[in-house]
């Protein structure tokens, strides 16, 4: 019977481990330096009502479906969906929303580990003081030193890759489980001492005026944005959460954790905004420093205010544990297929796929000094071209993929799974794997999957064509 299937890759301890894993994916770079900036970029408030209508309307449903298909079919993304589409007498191609998720998981880490490659190069930074008394102008230089150079650059990706690869290949519970065990409570210790401190700054209202005053004229800008982005915070839509379903034990109630670990995501992102934002104003900063807020501006009132220096220290240490916890989720579905696929080692097909995802982060690392001019997506009167040797409007490399993923793969690949879950999946399978406590409930879940989510999604893709 398909239900009774197990994974060959290995089995959770428990639900609560599920819960760590997932927390782990979700909670990252996505929530530090992602959700800060953006929130900084497209005007606070608006953007995070936007983006918490998107979580709870289209993003926590879209995982719930992931975490269900997961755990149905017991396999890497790919082979879980060719399976539960065989049993449901439904086409094959639907597998190809996780290859499409699959890609789109590689090609995040690829940038991820670049960007997370700068927090450990900050770690260092914050360590040996370099970041004392230093003025905007000094903390800019040493952020464009960094960014400039591609070796030093290269050296930090290859680090913070090497030790993703390590943990993957160490197997789900020799080394995810007991990495998730150190680094989930060291997070949530790190996080809540940051937060304890930006109370102390004495600007802690102005953080909180920022992130929630309200315009709803300032709505329409940053719609698709906040949408892709509550999908990228919660790791949806590639096939990550539908893999750590995959090794959830069989007895666990899934709507329930479903439900904590969005709302742990969500609280982290607002904790983190809400730490980082009194910081910038007691240093007297902008919050609309695009991409580079935490590495720039941060550092500044990190560099300038009292005890700044430890706290720096422990912000960039909770960036970097935070990525390696997300980073081993984008892994993940991509070494279940592997190994499902070619029945070669797990450290085999770890190191080949970790390889390949350096290399494309090589990309990323060179359009930030050697390739800073070339733009591979750039959008004239014309439409849209690839590759094109000019720096008016367009983007980079580095751009184009995270864009690419955030705004378009990652909401169609999440359109699938959902579309999966309320429509192909039979009824008492998805009754079945929701083993909900109050059946009551299955209705307005089902009508989420089914109506709410797809057509939050389709909205959205619709405003942008048309503005
Ligand atoms: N959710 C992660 C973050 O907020 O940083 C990013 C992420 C992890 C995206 C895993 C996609 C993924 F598969």
């Amino acid at each position: 019977m398909a239900d009774q299937k197990q994974s060959i890759h290995g089995v959770w301890a428990s639900r609560w481990v599920f819960i760590l894993a997932a927390t782990g994916s979700a909670v990252g770079l996505g929530n530090i330096w992602k959700f800060p900036y953006m929130a900084g970029v497209y005007g606070g408030g608006a953007f995070v009502a936007v983006y918490l209508l998107c979580i709870a309307l289209v993003g926590a449903p879209i995982m719930l479906a992931e975490t269900v298909l997961g755990r149905r079919g017991r396999q890497s993304p790919i082979n879980s969906l060719r399976s539960l589409a065989y049993t449901a007498k439904a086409s094959p191609r639907w597998a190809w929303a996780a290859v499409m998720g699959m890609i789109a998981a590689l090609l995040i880490l690829s940038f991820y580990s670049v960007v997370a490659g700068w927090a450990l190069d900050y770690i260092i930074g914050m360590g040996q003081g370099s970041f004392t008394g230093i003025s905007g102008e000094g903390a800019a230089t040493r952020f464009a030193t960094l960014t400039d150079d591609p070796w030093r650059l290269a050296g930090w990706h290859s680090l913070f890759m090497l030790v993703t690869a390590i943990i993957i290949a160490r197997g789900v519970v020799a080394g995810l489980e007991k990495a998730l065990r150190i680094m989930m409570p060291m997070l949530f210790v790190l996080l809540v001492a940051l937060f304890g401190y930006s109370l102390s700054t004495g600007h802690f209202m102005e953080g909180v005026r920022f992130l929630f005053h309200f315009d709803l004229a300032e709505v329409p800008a940053g719609i698709l944005a906040a949408m892709g982005h509550a999908f990228f915070t919660l790791s949806v839509g590639v096939g990550s959460i539908m893999v750590f379903g995959a090794y959830m034990p069989r007895e666990s109630s899934i709507a329930g954790t479903v439900m904590t670990v969005a709302l742990l995501d969500t609280l982290v992102a607002l904790t983190a905004g809400l730490a980082l934002f009194p910081v910038v104003f007691a240093a007297g900063l902008e919050p609309s420093a695009g991409p580079g807020l935490m590495f720039v501006t941060l550092p500044i009132a990190f560099g300038n205010i009292a005890m700044g220096q430890v706290f720096g220290l422990l912000f960039f240490m909770l960036v970097a544990v935070a990525a390696w916890s997300s980073a081993i989720s984008m892994l993940e579905p991509a070494v279940a297929y592997g190994v499902e696929r070619s029945g070669r080692s797990r450290v085999a097909v770890t190191a080949a796929i970790a390889i390949l995802c350096w290399l494309v982060g090589m990309g990323t690392v060179l359009s930030f000094n050697v390739l800073a001019e070339a733009r591979f997506m750039v959008a004239d009167e014309s439409g849209w071209r690839l590759f094109a040797w000019t720096d008016a409007g367009g983007k980079t490399f580095f751009e184009s993929i995270d864009y690419l993923t955030s705004r378009i793969l990652l909401p169609l690949g999440g359109l699938a799974f959902c579309l999966f879950a309320g429509w192909v999946l039979s009824r008492d399978a998805l009754r079945e794997e929701l083993s909900l406590q109050h059946p009551q409930l299955f209705p307005v879940l089902l009508c989420l999957l089914r109506y709410v989510a797809p057509a939050g999604v389709a909205i959205v893709f619709v405003t942008e064509l048309f503005k």
